[in-house]
């Protein structure tokens, strides 16, 4: 069975998505009543959902392996793709009964192509790719990024345009989402993303995997203004933390084995990058004249993040981000972007690729 092409456009006066997907010669229409069932399984979470008309969540069922990969202090590529396949067919009933639906009722099935870890993703891809091929049903690839992106139309009424501000454990980027079918990356970090900042740092002052959530915990109890650490200046839309992770492994060592004061280190880095990531996205927003403003990612689960970016409220912007459970990674995120977003893999051909 193979799939002939896939043609998509929206009904302006519903603002409705109507999605026309040839598979197997046979014509799938995608509305607003469609059931779309997705795998996710690009790191280190086993995630499977259906979500109605790509906002309305019937079942979100997620199987985290973070015990798992505590002990070595982060994510072992080759032990998450066996959990993954541990868990996968048990996630997917599981999906299928909170949801009280069955195969044949969905509409199409979609699961995350990359990046991510190849070995993982061929796993949760797989899965979709079979799903759709045993009910005779569409396939549709996910880029894991839209997805993230996606998270923000859950129970939400947002449409493009926005200006998006990605922030997740392998990415830091600034995007324009022009409509659903366009998109520009206008700034991305030329190092380390936010995300692996958080995990680094939170490594360097003893705290366990995954340090982001603990370090953000940490901070609330810290002088923010402690410390002064250095903001990076990097051109336009870009940005840069390895400088940063370096001068709090400085700010570390001038203790030198004294007791250090975990709290306030959390809270000074979780004020210099919470300010450069602020003021960025306030730059482009005013730039671009774009008048919503969307935070998405893991990263986009910490809570000075969200004040900082919620505070654009006061000057005029209308701010989205995901509910926690959909920050990190989801599936429902990934039935979300297969309903809404236009770049999206529909072939059950399509490999599994580890970076964009
Ligand atoms: O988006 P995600 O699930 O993974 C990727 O797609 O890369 O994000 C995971 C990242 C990890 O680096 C984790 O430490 C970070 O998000 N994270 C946080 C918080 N919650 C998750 N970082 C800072 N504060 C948080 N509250
Ligand atoms: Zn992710």
């Amino acid at each position: 069975m193979i799939v002939l092409s896939s043609l998509s456009y929206y009904n302006n006066a519903t603002m409705n998505k109507v999605k026309n997907t040839l598979f197997g010669n046979k014509p799938v229409t995608i509305d607003n009543n469609s059931l779309i069932m997705a795998i996710e399984s690009s790191c280190d979470e086993t995630a499977c959902a259906i979500v109605k008309g790509g906002r309305t969540v019937l079942a979100n069922v997620v199987a985290s392996q973070i015990k798992i990969h505590e002990e070595f202090g982060g994510v072992i590529p080759e032990i998450a793709a066996r959990e993954h396949l541990e868990a996968v067919n048990v996630i997917i009933e599981e999906t299928f009964k909170q949801a009280n639906i069955s195969g044949n009722d969905i509409t199409a099935f979609a699961g995350t192509v990359g990046p991510g870890l190849v070995g993982c993703l061929l796993v949760g891809l797989n899965a979709a790719k079979s799903l759709a091929l045993a009910y005779d049903k569409p396939f549709i690839g996910i880029n894991h990024l839209n997805a993230h992106l996606a998270a923000n139309f859950i129970d939400t009424d947002l449409e493009p345009p926005f200006i998006a501000l990605l922030v997740s454990g392998g990415h830091t980027q600034i995007i324009k989402v022009k409509s659903y079918s366009e998109m520009e990356i206008i700034g991305e970090t030329i190092d380390d993303a936010v995300g692996e900042a958080y995990d680094k740092v939170a490594r360097l002052i003893g705290l366990p995997y995954p340090g982001g959530p603990k370090l953000d915990k940490m901070a609330h109890d810290g002088n923010s203004f402690a410390f002064k650490l250095p903001e990076a200046r990097v051109d336009g839309y870009n940005f840069s933390f390895s400088g940063l992770k370096t001068a709090v492994l400085r700010l570390v060592k001038s203790f030198d084995g004294k007791e250090l004061p975990v709290q306030d280190i959390c809270a000074s880095f979780q004020e210099c990058v919470s300010s450069t990531l602020y003021k960025k996205v306030k730059k482009a927003a005013e730039e671009f004249g774009y008048k919503q403003v969307v935070l998405a990612g893991g990263v986009a689960a910490n809570s000075e993040i969200r004040r900082k970016i919620f505070s654009l409220q006061d000057e005029g912007y209308k701010v989205y981000a995901p509910q926690m459970k959909y920050c990190t990674d989801n599936a429902s995120m990934v039935a979300s972007a297969a309903f809404y977003f236009e770049n999206t893999y529909d072939d059950i051909d399509i490999e599994v690729f580890s970076r964009i």
